[in-house]
């Protein structure tokens, strides 16, 4: 059988979805929380420029995929008006119901779809926007990922990739400290579940660098790709077009 990487441990491909679901079931409650803290309050800005670069119009049709608890799906159901919709789709049903939650809190009714990236129940063409952010990296096939999402989106469509990368050398060894030292301890002290972070950050590490995965993209079907490194490359957003 195929074996995989789940973070710096080897696992059978047929497994590593179930690995990644334990670390997202053992953190939906706490992961707003937790994700304002390691990012020092970072994730937002680093959303909110990728809602900017979105530019989403009225009308559009936008798909969040791995969306978890909804931020930017939230985003994109304030723009697209009456005429517009927003889906938002996971694997996880207990990051999606802490999302489809949220959303209902903020009056917001927004289609929510159970679902592994890499086999969506939308016919081709069907969205003129999709993005995933932070979800990539957890993906087990991520080529066959990327060309589902091309599959989904309409000639012309747009891609948006926001995940974790490569930062600029200089920022490597603190980012490793961090990472390594930091990170598991906030999480054994807030969320109760060092291993959870210790995954995160390691699943970073495996995940391809800014200008692999624009070849990634390339070959799924993206014609033209632009690269945005934020915080040093610490965080890039891919932009695909289906072109
Ligand atoms: C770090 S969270 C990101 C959530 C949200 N997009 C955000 O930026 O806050 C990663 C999400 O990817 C989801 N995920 C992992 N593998 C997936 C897959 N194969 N298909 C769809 N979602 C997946 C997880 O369940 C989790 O909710």
């Amino acid at each position: 059988m195929a074996q995989t990487h789940f973070g710096y441990q080897t696992v059978e491909e047929a497994e590593k979805a179930r690995h990644v679901r334990g670390v997202f079931d053992s953190v939906a409650s706490r992961y707003d929380i937790m994700n304002d803290v390691l990012s020092m309050g970072m994730h937002r800005v680093w959303k909110a420029y990728t809602v900017g670069v979105a530019a989403i119009q009225p009308g559009m049709r936008v798909l969040d995929i791995a969306g978890g608890t909804g931020d930017l799906a939230r985003a994109f159901a304030a723009r697209v008006g009456e005429q517009g919709c927003v889906v938002l789709t996971d694997i996880n049903e207990a990051m999606l119901r802490t999302g489809r939650d949220r959303l209902l809190d903020d009056g917001l009714v927004i289609p929510t779809a159970a679902c592994d990236a890499e086999h969506m129940p939308f016919a081709d063409g069907s969205f003129d926007l999709a993005s995933v952010a932070f979800g990539l990296r957890n993906m087990t096939h991520k080529e066959a990922a990327l060309a589902e999402m091309c599959r989904v989106l309409r000639p012309g469509g747009r891609l948006l990739v926001l995940e974790f990368s490569r930062p600029a050398p200089l920022l490597q060894k603190p980012y490793d400290f961090y990472s390594f030292k930091l990170m598991p301890l906030l999480g054994r002290l807030i969320a109760k579940d060092a291993a959870s972070y210790r995954y995160l950050a390691e699943s970073i590490r495996m995940h391809p660098d800014q200008a692999t995965l624009k070849g990634l993209m390339k070959d799924a079907g993206f014609g033209h790709v632009d690269v945005h490194n934020m915080a040093g490359g610490i965080v890039a957003l891919h932009v695909g077009i289906k072109c």
